[in-house]
């Protein structure tokens, strides 16, 4: 077969993605096959069957761009070729033809608000203030000693960086290494459209975009997230460069609000298809505040779902996820990493695939996978280690510091893949580049298929039970019990369909009595069986009515 000719997936009408099911791969830490202790391309494709088995329709890809890796791929040096450690195009071309084949869509990282400082580009426009690329970066004039402001970078420091050799200041929302594209000039938005195009004829179905909400930035006002300019950006962006038919396209906004959600997610295509919310994810953390700032608080949990599960109805489309690359392990955050890690992993996962939107797998949340004991000379999470020297300058004890980069740091989410009880969890023949957590012994895929009652088959049933019943897509949302402090309660409706999900949140068995609307309702889903009077540590139930009223 010719290698080049890349079968388009049958997936031709927008919307498809809302009764899909995505799963992010952080390529690094997925799969290594050439011996060198980090994960690569070659080890996705080796994986698409067990993918499948789990019923995925498509890959989030975290970066597999060149990249000199401050920020592990997302400091990009050329948007049009494959970090080499991770293999070649033809492998990337392999991949989405693979998968195509499995029905699994390849979705690419898209960074946009920022390139490497080894790109092209950049070079050149360090090379004079005359240079036709300058101005595809954001500068400053001004002295050594005095930045235009006092901006910080996400990663530590002041956000201006100097260049002596220009006598300017070039502005980096992150790391130094990742200096801030220029949104308002149109060529470089011509540039990254054309970019975008590249990838879309080579067959990919669609793009998560890096921090979105942060390229119309106007750093002169401190002006970051939420530029005047910026739906007027992402709906040329839009125009220009996701018109294919039926891409998938998720914008990354940390505090995005419902109606600017209802924007970027219009029903009309106009923008994207939906964005990360983390309005969730910070429920145990003061505005602004530190990781763990606030207690969890159950009732708070579900006023933020609620809020966006209404807010969005109709009028938008939510992304549901717990984990991600950036984030720590959800079973050690809001479960049990002990007796009931199992029971906690699954009880999160039915409390969120139950919701309208469409979900996200992080690579191994499907094996209950949890925050690995790294030590501080293991960790190499640029903004990890920041936080650590941030802690201790704010006067922390070390002992302190490491024990909030234990719950908090991101590299809990990026120690490799553990495909089996053997050395390094079968990840690789080689040291792997972030230590494998010992607890791969029992905590591995291998395992898993194994065992018909592991937390991957409770994913592929909830992943299964989406695609089979419309309510899951299309109901209404209803929160009971908002106030208790233990269970999680909503059901969804439809004209015909009703739902109902209970979740204990605790390890205490907790009486319930289930609606007396659902007393004749099918057990869906349950991760302990039957149900019994009293629910069980970390018991979910999920069940399930048709033509309630008839
Ligand atoms: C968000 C990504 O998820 C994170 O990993 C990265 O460090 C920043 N954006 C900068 O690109």
């Amino acid at each position: 077969m010719d290698n080049k000719k890349i079968p388009v997936l049958d997936k031709s009408k927008w919307g498809w993605w809302r009764s899909a099911v995505l799963y992010q791969i952080y390529p690094k830490s997925f799969q290594d096959t050439n011996g060198d202790g980090l994960g690569d391309i070659p080890g996705i494709i080796a994986h698409l069957d067990y993918l499948q088995e789990l019923g995925i329709d498509g890959i989030w890809l975290s970066p597999v761009y060149d990249s000199p890796q401050v920020d592990n791929g997302y400091d990009i040096s050329d948007y049009r070729a494959i970090w080499p450690p991770l293999g070649t195009m033809e492998d990337m071309e392999t991949l989405i033809r693979e998968a195509g084949k499995r029905g699994i869509t390849i979705i690419m990282d898209l960074v946009l608000n920022h390139s490497s400082d080894k790109h092209f580009w950049f070079q050149e426009a360090l090379k004079g203030r005359d240079n036709p690329y300058h101005d595809y970066y954001v500068w400053a004039d001004g002295t050594p000693d005095a930045p235009p402001n006092d901006m910080r970078a996400s990663f530590g420091g002041s956000a201006w960086e100097w260049v002596p050799e220009l006598g300017q200041y070039y502005f980096h929302q992150f790391a130094v290494g990742q200096p801030d594209l220029n949104w308002e000039n149109p060529k470089v938005r011509r540039e990254l459209y054309d970019m975008i195009r590249f990838w879309v004829d080579k067959g990919v179905g669609g793009f998560r975009l890096d921090v979105i909400d942060q390229i119309a930035k106007e750093p002169f006002r401190k002006i970051t997230k939420n530029g005047p300019r910026l739906h007027e950006f992402v709906r040329e962006l839009s125009r220009e460069a996701f018109i294919e038919e039926g891409l998938v396209t998720v914008g990354e906004t940390w505090g995005v609000t419902v109606d600017q959600a209802k924007l970027y997610s219009a029903p009309d295509a106009s923008e994207l298809s939906m964005v990360f919310q983390f309005d969730h994810i910070c429920v145990d953390r003061e505005p602004g505040g530190l990781w763990g700032s606030r207690p969890f608080s159950l009732p708070a949990l579900k006023r933020v779902m609620e809020h966006w599960q209404k807010g969005l109805y109709g009028t938008g489309w939510n992304s549901l996820f717990l984990e991600n690359h950036d984030l720590p392990r959800i079973v050690s955050r809001w479960g049990d990493e002990g007796q009931y890690r199992v029971q906690s992993a699954k009880m999160l996962a039915t409390m969120l695939h139950g919701m309208a939107g469409t979900p996200y797998i992080y690579q191994g949340e499907e094996l209950g996978m949890t925050n690995p004991p790294l030590t501080l000379e293991e960790i190499v999470d640029v903004g990890a280690i920041n936080d650590y020297q941030e802690r201790l300058a704010e006067g922390w004890s070390p002992e302190q510091a490491m024990r909030y980069l234990h719950a908090w740091c991101r590299d809990n989410a990026r120690t490799p893949m553990q495909w089996t009880a053997g050395e390094n969890a079968g990840f690789s023949t080689a040291k792997p580049w972030l230590p494998v957590d010992p607890n791969h012994t029992r905590v591995n895929a291998q395992a898993a298929l194994a065992d018909p009652d592991s937390v991957f088959y409770h994913y592929k049933k909830l992943i299964a039970l989406r695609k089979g019943l419309n309510v899951f897509r299309d109901g209404t949302f209803t929160l009971l019990e908002p106030e208790d402090e233990k269970l999680f309660v909503y059901t969804r409706d439809t004209d015909r369909e009703h739902l109902l999900v209970v979740c204990n949140f605790t390890a205490d068995a907790v009486a319930w009595q289930r609606p007396a609307a659902f007393v004749d309702a099918e057990l869906l889903l349950s991760n302990y069986g039957a149900p019994q009077a009293a629910l069980r540590p970390y018991e979910a139930q999920m069940f399930y009515l048709e033509d309630r009223e008839a």
